[in-house]
């Protein structure tokens, strides 16, 4: 009786662990949470390229002006590839060489602020790094929630990237993105006061 009382008991600890684990991790609320940008990755660990299709796939759905869907992404998986993106990454070369995966976001001028070839607004070609801005966003959760960590960085040699990877010269190069399974737990750093940002009027 004793046997089948404390049975009873794992079971149904086991069964409420599991209904947790389910609930955590998978709402909107605690990918983004957990979203952190990690500096180290383990390499030893393959993202396969139906991953990858499967995370731009995703962070196609991204809304983008009039739909132009202007943002591009190359993404390096070889290690041949790698050496040739690696001195283009400036001060960022040691965090992105332990990554499986680079991508380089770029968006296509004259499309994202554009109406019938003309700039709308005062913003010009400034809504194609807007676009990719909210395509980048997608890609880190939709990242998250297939279990990888990421790394947006800005710090890069556009032109170094435009070469090695054969970018078309109507393409402004934004991000790099490092993907991979990070092999640190960075901390959340601070976000100021809401009402130092938000204003309701
Ligand atoms: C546009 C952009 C450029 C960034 N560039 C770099 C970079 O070059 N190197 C780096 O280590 N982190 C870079 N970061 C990461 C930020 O430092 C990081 O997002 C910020 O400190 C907040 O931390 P969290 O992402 O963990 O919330 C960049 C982030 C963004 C959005």
């Amino acid at each position: 009786m004793k046997i089948k009382i404390i049975s009873l008991v794992l079971v149904m600890a086991a069964l409420a662990g599991l209904a947790n684990c389910a609930g955590s991790g998978s709402s909107f609320d605690d990918i983004v949470a957990n979203r952190r940008s990690v500096r180290s990755y383990d390499k030893s660990k393959k993202i396969s390229d139906e991953q990858i299709r499967i995370l731009i796939a995703t962070t196609q759905e991204a809304p983008s002006w009039a739909n132009v869907q202007a943002t591009r992404y190359y993404t390096v998986m070889s290690d041949d590839m790698l050496n040739k993106v690696l001195p283009s990454m400036l001060t960022n070369q040691e965090k992105a060489s332990t990554a499986p995966v680079l991508i380089v976001t770029t968006y296509k001028r004259g499309l994202s602020g554009f109406f019938d070839g003309k700039a709308t607004n005062e913003l010009g070609d400034t809504w194609g790094a807007f676009d990719a801005g909210l395509s980048n966003a997608f890609l880190v959760l939709k990242a998250k929630e297939m279990g990888f960590d990421t790394l947006i960085m800005g710090l890069r040699d556009a032109e170094g990237l435009k070469k090695a990877l054969d970018i078309p010269s109507d393409e402004t190069v934004m991000s790099v993105v490092a993907l991979g399974y990070g092999t640190q737990s960075p901390k959340r750093p601070e976000r100021k006061p809401l009402y130092d940002i938000l204003k309701i009027k």
